[in-house]
């Protein structure tokens, strides 16, 4: 099994941007400008403000979370440390590897937080309770 990836591999990819007088365009290529896949896109939108999403971590999916309108800070946890990063600008995506502990707080309003996934939804994939999280990063 390889080794788990922590807070320091939740990195910022920065996507392509076609810059126009006209407006700018971005694109993003599966496991070219992600790293992995995409089987799925998401996202949220008319997040009332205090809203907290996330609260969870994905057994095997991994995410690359982009602020297409406003903004909002994700907070990322590997069991052992913590940071917080603020996205704000849609050429620029936050990758979680499978395993991490995420929380999105603070959305501006309008905010629009687009997520790609590496795989379909599926409810068994997730683990919403904090202490089984910590549980299985000391096993680890
Ligand atoms: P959840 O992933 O918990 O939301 P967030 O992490 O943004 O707070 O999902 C909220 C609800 O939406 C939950 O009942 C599952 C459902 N859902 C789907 O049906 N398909 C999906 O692709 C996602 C992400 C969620």
């Amino acid at each position: 099994m390889p080794r788990l990836l922590g807070v320091e591999d939740c990195k910022l990819l920065e996507f392509p941007v076609v810059h126009d007088p006209q407006g700018n365009l971005t694109f993003v290529e599966q496991k070219r400008h992600v790293p992995f896949g995409i089987a799925r896109v998401y996202h949220l939108y008319d997040v009332p403000g205090g809203a907290v999403r996330g609260g969870h971590a994905h057994r095997e999916c991994e995410e690359v979370l982009v602020a297409m309108a406003g903004s909002f800070e994700v907070v990322v946890d590997d069991g052992s440390e913590k940071k917080s990063v603020r996205l704000s600008r849609s050429h620029l995506g936050l990758y979680l590897p499978r395993m991490i502990w995420r929380e999105l707080v603070d959305f501006s309003s309008g905010s629009v937080c687009m997520v790609l996934a590496s795989a379909f939804y599926d409810e068994a994939d997730y683990i919403r309770d904090y202490s089984e999280f910590q549980a299985a990063m000391a096993a680890a």
